[in-house]
């Protein structure tokens, strides 16, 4: 399996994104975790399209945009043009699944579905074979910095064995509260995809990211 290390910028310091984009990436960030909030389908308010162009120019690691914007279809192409390469929506965001699934293909971008905590899994396993990734948040979507849900590691597992079963290679991401303290337990899981915020920029960003990478080297 190879795993993905995916530092999300919700809790870098963004008055100097730029150095911490840097940062990450030197350390052996596989992916940039963009949380797109719209204050709408989350409470929450986070990142634009400008800010994801602009940031496109700091550094050329793999953008993994996680939109949690109510009726995401509308916004693909703005996200593609800004420099997405993997777009991520909600299950419970979409008024038609199926077509802003066709909508992220048709540029060519990786695609992904999120599920919230409270959302079954058996929701998505019918779309597994026309996704390269689903998401599993293991916090309530919105904000960083909260518990990590291991009840939703039955999620994980669920989906793996499916994915198994099919014979369809599919990602599958975990992001909320994920830190070295129970990154072995994510892994163990199923998961391949980690999203990491507070964990990676709260306090030494380098040391962070070694400690998680040398978890995950160990698989
Ligand atoms: C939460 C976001 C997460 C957030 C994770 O809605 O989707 O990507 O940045 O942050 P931590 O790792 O602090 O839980
Ligand atoms: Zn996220």
């Amino acid at each position: 399996m190879t795993y993905k290390l995916a530092p999300s910028i919700l809790a870098a310091d963004i008055s100097k994104l730029g150095e911490e984009l840097e940062a990450v990436k030197r350390a052996g960030a596989d992916y940039i975790h963009i949380d797109i909030m719209d204050g709408m389908f989350v409470p929450n308010i986070s990142f634009g399209i400008t800010v994801v162009e602009g940031i496109r120019k700091c550094v050329d690691t793999f953008f993994d945009v996680h939109l949690m914007v109510h009726d995401p279809i509308r916004y693909i192409r703005d996200f593609v043009e800004a420099g997405a390469d993997g777009l991520t929506v909600h299950y419970e965001a979409c008024d038609d699944l199926d077509a802003t699934i066709d909508e992220i293909k048709s540029f060519n971008k990786k695609v992904g579905i999120a599920i919230k905590p409270m959302t079954d899994v058996s929701v998505v396993l019918p779309y597994m074979e026309k996704v390269d990734m689903i998401l599993v948040m293991t916090v309530e979507p919105g904000f960083g910095g909260q518990k990590m849900r291991k009840e939703m590691f039955e999620k994980i597992k669920t989906i793996r064995s499916y994915a198994e079963e099919i014979g369809h290679e599919v990602d599958i991401e975990v992001d909320g509260g994920v830190g070295v303290d129970n990154l072995d337990e994510v892994l163990d899981s199923g998961a391949n995809v980690i999203v990491a915020g507070t964990k990676i920029f709260k306090g030494d960003i380098v040391a962070n990211m070694d400690s998680f990478k040398s978890i995950i080297n160990k698989r």
